[in-house]
């Protein structure tokens, strides 16, 4: 839930703060209710923080004398225990000489009966937030036994819950310990220099050597050393990788915003998911998936588990797997799913969906469903995060960094993985549906240019987002793949211009929806094209009749072609001609490209949403 970042340098000076300040405008989007840094300066810790976004911190920072420093570390803050304040701002000092400073993403969940401890031994506190609490004990630790390392493993052993931090300390200034149980953070390693961050984001711009840590890990960074131990003070190492992506990749790229490019990135997203998953022979081939073929032959039921975007995702693949395999899918929201007493065995094949593969409530639904016996399989965008590293196997989507809390190429990306997963089922499974893999293989690679000529069309969307940034409600209708479509248009929406929006599968309205709608009620609808099975065309274009006719203002988004929804569209969105299983890759684009520009009409902040954060990694 929110961005850390540790550097520490050979040399005294302003480098540390700038590569903690770039560290944290790349991280931004994981949190953005306050900000702060602290600096190992001569025998003392400098802090700066300040309530709000980057930009406060950056202003307070340009006031002040800022000491040269070779050590520092820095917060973007989701707010958890406190308010949005200065003083519940990250990072926290510890001591009465207040010589430790420290940063946390995560909760810590016996945070109040450490604190009544503390108070009981005269420990005076400054905020209200868990992490003060972490520091105090820090403290305390540290002028024990005057090493930092020892006392953090002495720490965490006492903290219950999901947490990265990271310490510095004013008597060890060339060195930065941080520790994960259940939250992310990789360690950078530069030439004298190492760094330390929530993802890699944080570093990029300096280096694409980064080491992956387990859970339940201490890391202790010098200019030149990354030490790792266990919780329980057994070595460990770290797993070195070089990351695939560059600075640039996190960047705007000329775009005003994030998710304008991220947006206009699908093409590549999705064309590089489909990479190398098929051999010469057009055959489907995963290697990725490391489960025994024999295993995954034999199961007989698939869920899906996922948050937010990713269930809607999930909820479009269950269509696909489902027509091509023949085995059951059911979609769980991850946050449900432990609780549901869900029917999981040996044979289950549960696949979690999640962009950041941090999601707290994603990863526990997949320990959950190992510790039920069944098989797991990660679909992540993220490289050696916790759910992937936690599954049997992964798949990664290769949509590149996706910075913008709403997610948009990462939602491509899942599809087009999970659809890659369906498919190879299939092919392993045999019957009817193994052959006809290779020919929708062959249509998904024209999906990536259909999405390009369709971005280039988007103009009336733009203008008709323009004119609508005074609309209270927008209603979204979908069926079959559009279903899920229409809740993910409407979910966008909801995040990014702050609307009253609801998706409805269309042959509900009957059923109670169609109350709402009055005259001049935008409605948008996703129409499945004219050659979807069972009439389902037909159907939704009587339900378009149905609301038309009780003053609907109707926005249809239909196929190239598709003559019919003419007399009752007040606008027609044209997307290029798919498969019917394939469409939600073209129909959501527009309500995507929607919900940014209403968004920007009404000048909100497109990026980074109020009350939101990129990555939830608390449940
Ligand atoms: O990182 P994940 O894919 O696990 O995140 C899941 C949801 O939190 C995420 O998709 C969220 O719904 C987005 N903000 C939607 O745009």
């Amino acid at each position: 839930m929110c961005g850390i970042v540790g550097y520490v340098g050979p040399d005294t000076g302003a480098r540390p703060l700038d590569v903690v300040m770039e560290g944290l405008a790349r991280l931004e989007y994981r949190g953005y209710d306050s900000a702060g840094v602290a600096l190992v300066a001569g025998d003392e810790v400098y802090t700066q923080k300040r309530a709000g976004k980057l930009a406060n911190l950056r202003e307070a920072l340009e006031g002040d004398t800022v000491p040269s420093a070779a050590t520092a570390i820095g917060h973007t803050r989701w707010a958890t225990h406190g308010g949005p304040t200065d003083e519940n701002a990250h990072p926290h000092r510890g001591g009465a000489d207040g010589k430790l400073a420290v940063v946390h993403n995560g909760i810590v969940e016996n945070f109040h009966q450490l604190k009544q401890e503390l108070l009981a031994q005269g420990v005076t506190f400054t905020s209200e937030t868990d992490t003060e609490v972490a520091a105090q004990l820090l403290a305390a630790a540290f002028a024990e036994s005057g090493d930092l390392t020892e006392a953090m493993r002495s720490v965490v052993n006492r903290l219950e819950g999901a947490f990265t931090l990271l310490a510095v300390h004013a008597d060890a200034p060339d060195t930065v310990v941080a520790a994960r149980r259940n939250s992310p953070l990789v360690v950078g390693l530069g030439e004298g220099e190492n760094f330390l961050g929530s993802d890699v984001a944080a570093f990029i711009g300096y280096t694409k050597q980064a080491v992956e840590l387990d859970q339940d890990q201490i890391v202790t960074i010098t200019p030149t050393s990354h030490t790792v131990m266990n919780f329980d003070g057994t070595p460990a190492e770290g797993k070195p990788y070089e990351v695939t992506w560059d600075a640039a990749a996190a960047e705007k790229s000329g775009y005003d915003t994030f998710m304008e490019k991220e947006i206009n990135d699908q093409p590549h997203a999705v064309g590089d998911t489909l990479l190398g998953r098929t051999d010469a022979d057009g055959k489907l081939v995963l290697d990725e998936l490391r489960i025994d073929e024999a295993n995954l032959k034999d199961i007989d039921r698939i869920t899906i588990v996922a948050c937010g975007t990713a269930a809607y995702a999930g909820m479009v693949a269950k269509y696909a797997i489902e027509h091509w395999t023949r085995i059951p899918v059911e979609v769980s929201l991850a946050h449900e799913f432990r609780y549901c007493d869900p029917i999981v065995s040996d044979r289950t094949l549960v696949v979690s969906i999640s962009q950041s593969g941090e999601t707290a409530d994603t990863a526990m639904a997949v320990r959950h469903a190992r510790s039920l016996g069944a098989l797991t399989v990660s679909v992540c965008n993220t490289h050696g995060a916790t759910i992937p590293r936690e599954s049997d196997a992964v798949l990664y989507t290769h949509a590149g960094p996706e910075i913008a809390v709403a997610s948009t190429k990462a939602f491509l990306a899942q599809i087009t993985a999970c659809y890659v997963l369906g498919l190879y089922l299939a092919q392993l499974r045999g019957g009817t549906f193994a052959d006809d893999a290779r020919a929708v293989m062959a249509e998904l690679h024209e999906v990536p240019d259909k999405i390009a000529s369709l971005l280039t069309e988007m103009d009336r969307v733009k203008e008709i987002a323009r004119f609508m940034a005074d609309t209270r409600s927008v209603l979204f209708l979908g069926r079959n793949v559009g279903y899920p479509i229409a809740m993910e248009g409407a979910l966008k929406l909801k995040e990014l211009a702050y609307i009253h929006a609801e998706g409805f599968a269309a042959g509900e309205l009957k059923h109670g929806p169609i109350a709402l709608i009055e005259p001049g009620q935008p409605v948008f609808i996703v129409v499945p094209g004219p050659d979807t099975p069972n009439e389902l065309h037909k159907k939704v274009v009587s339900n378009i009749q149905e609301i038309r006719a009780r003053g609907a203002r109707t926005l249809v988004i239909a196929q190239e072609g598709d003559e019919e929804v003419l007399p009752f569209a007040d606008e027609v969105i044209r997307v290029p001609h798919t498969s019917p299983l394939l469409q939600p890759l073209l129909t959501v684009v527009p309500l995507q490209i929607f919900a940014l520009h209403l968004s920007t009409a009404k000048g909100l902040d497109v990026d980074q949403p109020r009350n939101l954060a990129k990555s939830v990694t608390v449940e």
